[in-house]
Order: structure tokens, then sequence, then C-alpha cells
């Protein structure tokens, strides 16, 4: 397998094979901390997997596009129920989102590496909406990932929060350019704080 295709659908279907759940079933600390309290609109989850934060926005009364490479994933997602979430197989290295649709564009923990994919999803921020982007701090966790010899390519090479904002021009205002402890840490898990970007889009 090529170094690109770690990240492929093939790549993803089979890591959510592997268990009956990959994650914790609880929504991103980080997304609770930041989107409560804005006004629900239009949201899109990207990278949504098995879908914890697209049914809690949801449940917050925002209308969900929840998008995944994996189909294995969403058909997870959706078996948990969730009304307002709309689950949609799409490869975000590939297509791009539609532009200036959403209040919300929310990627936790987001593996991409093009520039233009990364583009793709500013672009379909609504004047207005938010950004939130989020990753791993990764001091200290890539000696994890060295020591259990995980495969694929060094994850610092997908674009990072701090990346992203040097991105973002003078239609945007950047509201949270951070690192912070992560909220719920899932038992094992080597990632103990968050980088945290969320930018408004003015115009
Ligand atoms: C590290 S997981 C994070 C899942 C979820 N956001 C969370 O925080 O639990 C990354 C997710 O992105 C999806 N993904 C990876 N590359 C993708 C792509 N090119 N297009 C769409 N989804 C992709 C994977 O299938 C996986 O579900």
């Amino acid at each position: 397998m090529s170094e690109e295709n770690y990240v492929n659908a093939e790549f993803w279907d089979g890591k959510y094979r592997e268990q009956d759940s990959l994650w914790s079933g609880k929504p991103n600390g980080t997304l609770v901390a930041e989107a409560t309290g804005l006004p629900p609109g239009q949201a899109l989850d990207v990278g949504c997997g098995e879908g914890a934060d697209a049914r809690w926005l949801a449940e917050k009364g925002w209308q969900v596009t929840a998008i995944d490479v994996s189909q294995v994933a969403l058909e997870r997602a959706a078996a948990h129920g969730g009304e307002n979430i709309a689950w949609v197989r799409t490869d975000l290295a590939v297509s791009a989102p539609p532009a200036a649709s959403f209040d919300l564009v929310s990627a936790h923990y987001f593996p991409i590496r093009s520039e233009s994919a990364v583009r793709g999803l500013l672009a379909a921020v609504a004047p207005g909406g938010t950004l939130l982007f989020v990753g791993h701090d990764f001091d200290g966790a890539m000696e994890h990932h060295a020591h259990n010899g995980e495969q694929g390519p060094d994850p610092r090479e997908f674009y990072q929060p701090s990346e992203v904002a040097a991105l973002l021009g003078d239609d945007w205002k950047i509201v949270v350019d951070e690192t912070r402890e992560r909220a719920h840490v899932p038992e094992g898990n080597p990632h103990h704080r968050d980088t945290v970007l969320r930018a408004q889009r003015l115009r």
C-alpha cells in the first residue's frame, strides 16, 4: 500500500472494522466548549466518524451534514439514530463541500494534507459563520506513536490548526488559536492536549 493510500476509504473502513466502536461515543469536549452558545443553523461535521459530534449538534438544534470517507463509520453512526442529520460519504481530499453553506464547519482530528482540500473547508463556511478546526498537540504523543509501531504517515504531516490559521485572510477573525488540555481523554488515548483554531468568517 502506498503512503497516500493510508488515508483513503479502505484504510479507514479497515480501522473501523477492527473494533465495534473506535471512539468514545461522547462529543468532543472542544466542540461542546466552543459551539455552546452559537445560534444553531447549518453545520458540517468533517470526518464525523461514529457521529457523536453530529448527534450532539443535532440535539442542540443544528441541521447537520456529517461527512466521512468511511462507509463503515457512517453506517455505524446512522445506526445510533439522530434526527436532522444527513450522513454523507465523501472523500474530502477529492470533493469540496458546497461553498458558503454552513454556519459552522467543525473538524476534529481530521487528517488532511492537501491545501486545496483545506481551502474547500474554509470556503464552505458561510459569511458570519464559524470554523472550528481542532488537532492533537503532538508533544509526547509522538513517542507513543513510534513505540506502538503505529502504521501510516507521521500525523504531524497533516494540516495543523496553526497552519490553517495561516491560510485565513482579511475575511476572517481569529477568535481562538491555542493549545489546551483536552476535556475528556478516552482511556488509553495518548493525546492529552488539543490545538484549537476557532475563526469567524466576516464576509
Ligand atoms: C481521527 S478520526 C476522527 C473522527 C471524529 N471526528 C472524532 O473526533 O471522533 C478521522 C475521521 O476522518 C475520516 N476521514 C479521513 N480522511 C477523510 C477524507 N479524505 N474525507 C472524509 N473523511 C475522511 C476518517 O474516516 C475518520 O472517521
